[in-house]
């Protein structure tokens, strides 16, 4: 299965892993972190960062849909960042409409969805429309669904989820001993992912080892991978050594392996 884990000096590099192409995770988000930090270390403005992880997000795109991922969610912009500097903000607003307006083609070409979820209302108008423009050019493509949280809040998509759940009882729909946890899974904004709605891996770079209210309900069971590598500088083999590390991990889901019940 890791065939090829070593090279000829018997020492690991992540350039020579061989993945187990019956357990690629079918849903992988990343915490893309460490943009400022990439920018600084190079006497860069911060913004630096954030165009150069724009890059990074088109390689890991189109690795991870070579490799038969199902959906990646990437944590674009959240409901916090407002709080940065106003011309980094505005930066950030900007990216999505460069990276489709020049992206778009290879991601039908590579068969690519784009899906975004978040609160789209507080997005300037360009940004919004650069999105919805993405995501209808891409409407018929059948492959990897790539999925980006863009002024996207944990706690606020849980809020929202309840509100939603709480109207359909006020309206008769409902009552409070027929809401199960599918009844929440489906009101999140991961919906738009099913059958997919949960990651299976979650990555954050840069070495901060946080949630940063992403995906709190969805994550329960996921792989949690963190590395040290700034997002700028993520490749396709770091992408490939965390995928080969959630492979080594045991999955229970709060029960016994096959292994230990026969013990
Ligand atoms: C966190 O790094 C990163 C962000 C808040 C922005 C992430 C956005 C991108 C990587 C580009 C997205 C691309 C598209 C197409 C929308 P940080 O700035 O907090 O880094 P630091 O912790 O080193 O300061």
């Amino acid at each position: 299965m890791f065939a090829n884990l070593f090279n000829k000096d018997n020492k690991s590099t992540k350039e020579d892993l061989t993945l187990d192409p019956n357990r690629i995770p079918t849903h992988i988000a990343i915490i893309m972190d460490g943009n400022g930090r990439w920018a600084k270390k190079r006497g860069l403005p911060r913004v630096a960062g954030h165009k150069q992880g724009m890059e990074t997000v088109k390689t890991i795109t189109k690795v991870a849909s070579d490799l038969g991922v199902k959906v990646l969610t990437l944590y674009a912009f959240s409901t916090e960042n407002w709080k940065r500097p106003n011309d980094e903000v505005g930066f950030l607003m900007d990216l999505p409409v460069k990276f489709f307006n020049t992206f778009v083609p290879e991601l039908i070409e590579n068969n690519v969805r784009v899906n975004v979820m978040g609160y789209a209302e507080r997005l300037p108008e360009k940004t919004k429309k650069a999105v919805d423009d993405a995501i209808e050019q891409t409407k018929n493509n059948t492959g990897m669904i790539l999925n980006f949280a863009l002024n996207y809040g944990s706690r606020a998509e849980l809020t929202t989820a309840v509100q939603a759940i709480a109207s359909e009882i006020e309206a008769g729909n409902l009552t409070s001993n027929e809401i199960t946890e599918d009844t929440i899974s489906q009101a999140l904004m991961t919906n738009s992912v099913k059958p997919y709605n949960d990651p299976e891996l979650l990555i954050r770079t840069s070495g901060e080892e946080r949630i940063s209210n992403f995906l709190l309900w969805q994550i329960a069971y996921s792989e949690l991978v963190f590395t040290d590598v700034l997002w700028p500088d993520f490749s396709a083999a770091d992408l490939k050594e965390n995928i080969s590390i959630f492979q080594q991990r045991d999955r229970r889901f709060g029960g016994l392996n096959k292994k230990d019940l026969s013990e």
